[in-house]
């Protein structure tokens, strides 16, 4: 869940522990218990937590029909799109394999995969800062954010529940 208050965070690490190198990340997608439930028929992989800017690298995975609320960007958006048909309600093209979107700062959208997508949507993000969930796509009012920490902390308790490594996790942190 994205979260409604705000305190100070921190990448959760020793002082000094996070590593500044070069890191690489195996995702499995055939692996279940690796996506991260993030909303109804959505999950993810996480590929990078960047808490020195904010954002976040994850692979998204979502099944026909599914959607996620309505939210602004603070910073651009990258993504890849490996599988299945999709778009936001606010836009009129359908991104399907091979389509690379761009996403200026201060774009508000709503994603969707297509009803009739063929197979689960499988689209790689990279989020530069924080979003805010809003209550509505017009004139919308704060109902949720989700940064680089928050989704940290996401990942960190899914990991604890399903019992994986949560280590795992702080090799991806920058
Ligand atoms: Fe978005």
């Amino acid at each position: 869940m994205p979260i409604q208050a705000f305190n100070s965070v921190s990448d959760g690490l020793d002082s000094g522990t996070r590593d500044r190198g070069h890191f690489i990340a195996n995702l499995d997608i055939d692996d279940d218990k690796l996506w991260v439930p993030y909303a109804d028929g959505v999950w993810f992989q996480p590929c990078c937590f960047n808490v020195t800017s904010g954002g976040f690298s994850v692979l998204l995975k979502g099944l026909p029909g599914a959607q996620l609320g309505v939210h602004y960007h603070v910073g651009t958006v990258r993504g890849y799109t490996l599988q299945g048909h999709w778009r936001y309600l606010e836009h009129d093209w359908v991104a399907k394999p091979g389509t690379f979107i761009y996403e200026p700062a201060g774009e508000a959208h709503t994603l969707v995969v297509a009803d009739d997508s063929p197979e689960p949507a499988l689209i790689m993000f990279i989020v530069e800062g924080g979003l805010i969930y809003l209550d509505n796509p017009v004139d919308g009012g704060f109902a949720a954010y989700e940064d680089g920490f928050s989704i940290l902390e996401v990942c960190r308790d899914y990991y604890r529940d399903a019992g994986l490594d949560v280590k795992q996790l702080d090799a991806l942190i920058r």
